[in-house]
């Protein structure tokens, strides 16, 4: 049965742009494919805390030389690592905070980037070992032009480098689903740039059913 696993990272429950475009994948996931089993995370209520030094140490040290200590610093990323792993479709719904990710998925991020499990490095180049086929990105901005060229596109530290990330971890599809402005637009235009959104997610969705699972 295909799996998604479902990441939100605003820290508002009640009116986050950037959840209810997760919102529309997920229904559109839900109802094409109806065996879809669905894993919701909530990274804002998670605390993931920071990597620590111990935790560090434990990325760098061979499994046969892990000590118990060591185990327990990386036992957050073993978990977190085991449960990206192991679906076969990622949705990530985020606002971009200060041009970047919120800290919450920052600390999601540096806790399942790690050498060996999710990336190698052969000592001239890397390659991803994350088999999910693909990622889908819901993200919301509060101003307008961070894309396309736009005035604030060299200030975009969020979608590009959420991008990069995936791509270096192994992923090949990555879709992305943004609302930008959502500070400067009156409710009735959300909710057109919403109505938008969601016929562009059931038709882009569509044609991508031909190149990944779910
Ligand atoms: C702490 C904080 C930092 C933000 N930084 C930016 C920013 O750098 N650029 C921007 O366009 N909007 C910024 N915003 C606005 C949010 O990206 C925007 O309100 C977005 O729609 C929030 O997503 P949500 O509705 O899912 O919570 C910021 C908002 C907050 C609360």
């Amino acid at each position: 049965m295909p799996t998604l696993l479902r990441l939100d990272s605003s820290p508002r429950e009640e009116g986050s742009h950037s959840r209810a475009i997760a919102d529309l994948v997920e229904q559109h996931l839900q109802s094409t494919h109806s065996d879809l089993i669905v894993t919701r995370r909530d990274l804002s209520m998670m605390a993931i805390p920071p990597i620590a030094n111990e935790t560090i140490t434990g990325f760098y040290t061979p499994e046969e030389a892990m000590t118990p200590a060591l185990k327990e610093a990386t036992s957050r990323s073993d978990e977190l690592i085991a449960q990206l792993k192991s679906a076969d479709s990622l949705l990530i719904s985020a606002p971009m905070y200060n041009f970047s990710v919120p800290s919450s998925l920052k600390a999601w991020i540096d806790q399942i980037v790690r050498i060996n499990e999710t990336f190698s490095f052969d000592g001239a180049s890397f390659k991803g070992l994350v088999p999910v086929k693909r990622a889908i990105l819901a993200l919301s901005y509060g101003a307008q032009g961070y894309t396309d060229g736009g005035g604030l596109a060299p200030m975009n530290f969020f979608e590009p480098y959420l991008v990069s990330l995936l791509t270096f971890l192994g992923v090949e599809h990555i879709e992305v689903f943004r609302l930008e402005g959502t500070s400067g637009l009156s409710p009735d235009s959300i909710a057109d740039e919403k109505a938008k959104l969601s016929a562009a997610i059931t038709q882009t969705l569509q044609v991508l059913e031909e190149v990944a699972t779910v």
